[in-house]
């Protein structure tokens, strides 16, 4: 089952899954997952052995009006739902995986990627909400993964423009673009994601695995490389620093949220995640295709 399909990562996921399994993704319409009966006799009509949840509150400059606001919808999505989703799991002997993000973080380290242990601070009512959302599905006890992904990158066309297709519209109507350059990232190719999340799902692991790019990069560099793979002008990429960029946005952000993702190398092998040049190659490759 997957919560969340019509979204950005859940959509690729059911693309990606359709033909390999039995896939059950209500809309939105056809279930609101906030509506605690209709989400609890759903569940429970259900067969499907696993569920992976990717319904949230993902605009995270759009979260920062509800700050604190523990009655609001930030919060109901993205920390008390998946809680009560992971308790249901667990009571009708479901699988959850449950995605949550690198920003749970707050991007201090500089030399050397975030661990899953390593502690968390988050900068945000996002993050904070997004925070509380794993806290709450690993404390009840339910067979359950949370999967932290970050920056998911596709070649397929969706109404939310990830980074990368961002570049790809601007750079290709020669219009400027400008990326950070002191920041550490480790942006994930949306297929690897969903690749590695089947991987996560077959072998019921169980705790917190983060999904990311075997490397990383800078918004700067990771921007040029998409401009010099599609054949577009790198000239039109400026560099500024993460204190410029910053103070822009309205949810503070993770300067180096970058993720290490040996873990999951050491569970599932190294060829899954992908270091960021060979994921801008399959990348590029399929956006040549489509
Ligand atoms: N995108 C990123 O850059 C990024 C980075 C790191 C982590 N993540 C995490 O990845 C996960 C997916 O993010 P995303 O970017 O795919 O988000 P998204 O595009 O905003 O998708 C969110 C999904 O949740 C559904 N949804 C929201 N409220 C609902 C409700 N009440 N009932 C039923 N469905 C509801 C939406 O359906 P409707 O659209 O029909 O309402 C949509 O399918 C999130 O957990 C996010 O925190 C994302």
């Amino acid at each position: 089952m997957v919560l969340g399909g019509s979204g950005l990562v859940g959509s690729r996921v059911v693309d990606l899954w359709t033909d390999d399994a039995e896939l059950i993704a209500p809309t939105h319409a056809e279930l609101d997952i906030l509506d605690d009966e209709a989400l609890t006799a759903f569940l429970a009509q259900s067969k499907a052995p696993v569920v992976v949840n990717l319904a949230a509150w993902a605009d995270v400059d759009g979260a920062e009006p509800e700050r604190a606001n523990r009655n609001g919808r930030v919060y109901a999505l993205n920390a008390r739902y998946p809680a009560r989703l992971a308790t249901l799991c667990g009571e009708l002997g479901k699988y959850l995986v449950h995605v949550s993000t690198d920003y749970v973080f707050d991007g201090v380290n500089v030399d050397r990627a975030y661990r899953e242990t390593d502690p968390t601070g988050p900068l945000c009512w996002y993050a904070e909400t997004k925070l509380e959302g794993e806290q709450g599905v690993l404390a009840t006890g339910a067979q359950a993964c949370v999967a932290r992904i970050e920056m998911p990158f596709s070649a397929q066309p969706h109404p939310k423009q990830d980074l990368a297709r961002l570049c790809l519209a601007r750079l290709r109507r020669s219009e400027p673009m400008v990326g950070v350059i002191d920041q550490r990232i480790t942006p994930v190719f949306l297929d690897d994601a969903v690749r590695a999340l089947g991987r996560i799902s077959e072998a019921r692991f169980t705790g917190t695995m983060h999904v990311a790019a075997a490397g990383w990069t800078t918004p700067y560099l990771f921007i040029r490389a998409i401009a010099a793979r599609m054949g577009l002008s790198t000239d039109l990429v400026a560099a500024e620093t993460f204190a410029d960029f910053a103070p822009k946005r309205a949810a503070r952000r993770p300067q180096h949220s970058w993720l290490d993702v040996s873990c999951f190398a050491q569970h599932f092998g190294p060829d899954v995640l992908r270091a960021p040049e060979a994921e801008l190659d399959a990348w590029a490759q399929q956006v040549r295709a489509t």
